[in-house]
């Protein structure tokens, strides 16, 4: 399973996972932001649905420079004591938000078209690729239409969100860690798409699905193999 996870995001598609029944029970589209395209955008737009998000490798996150929201919070409440009234001290289900800045590209128009978002995304993926991450605001402006999620420190050993799950995947398969996840809604219902639907639309479009638990197995076994 891990393997054919690892092939299909070389490979540049798309590959989705399900956190866990203990946390959101939700299934994430994600595909390695390097590989990003204005169709992978349309069809992740129709057939997820949710936030387009860009999870970084906390290495990367450092290299750039993006915070936390909530750290930016924090020290912009003393001006706007609101900000520290919002704490997200009270999130159902996990202890801390992965949420960071939102950006753009400085060469998209509006941000949000598929062009525009999948440039940003590629863009930023290439940033990072090719070590450039101090010249992130040369070429990016915020706030934008992406959102960039900071994965934890040691990622799925320290958080085990879609953020950490997504940098554990990019590590494995040796792709810049910088990825896309989005997840998969339900039009019937109005909830998150239930596990057996999103197993059936990998089934149907050729797609692999796992398991968070089965992921974090693989990523331990990958640590322990060196
Ligand atoms: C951003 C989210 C999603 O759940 C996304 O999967 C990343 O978050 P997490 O790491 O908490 O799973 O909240 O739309
Ligand atoms: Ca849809
Ligand atoms: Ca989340
Ligand atoms: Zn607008
Ligand atoms: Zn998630």
């Amino acid at each position: 399973m891990i393997n054919e996870a690892l092939e299909a995001l070389n490979n540049g598609e798309i590959v989705l996972v399900f956190d866990s029944d203990n946390r959101e029970r939700e299934t994430d589209m994600i595909v390695a932001a390097e590989f990003m395209t204005p169709q992978y955008m349309t069809q992740i737009r129709n057939d997820a649905g949710g936030l387009f998000c860009v999870p970084l490798s906390s290495e990367n996150s450092d290299a750039l420079g993006v915070p936390f929201m909530t750290d930016i919070m924090e020290i912009a409440s003393s001006e706007y004591p609101v900000l520290g009234e919002l704490n997200p001290n009270d999130i159902p289900y996990d202890e801390k938000s992965a949420f960071s800045i939102t950006v753009n590209h400085r060469k998209t128009f509006t941000g949000i078209t598929d062009n525009d978002r999948a440039c940003t995304i590629k863009e930023l993926a290439l940033l990072c690729k090719n070590g450039k991450q101090n010249e992130f605001g040369k070429y990016f402006r915020a706030p934008g239409h992406v959102t960039l999620l900071r994965a934890a420190k040691g990622h799925v050993i320290n958080r085990k969100g879609h953020t950490e799950m997504s940098i554990a995947l990019m590590e494995m398969a040796g792709l810049t860690e910088v990825a896309v996840c989005c997840e998969m809604m339900d039009d019937k219902t109005g909830g998150s798409l239930p596990t057996e639907e999103a197993k059936k639309y990998a089934e149907e479009h050729g797609l692999v699905f796992m398991s968070g638990a089965d992921l974090i197995k693989a990523y331990n076994d990958f640590k322990k193999s060196g």
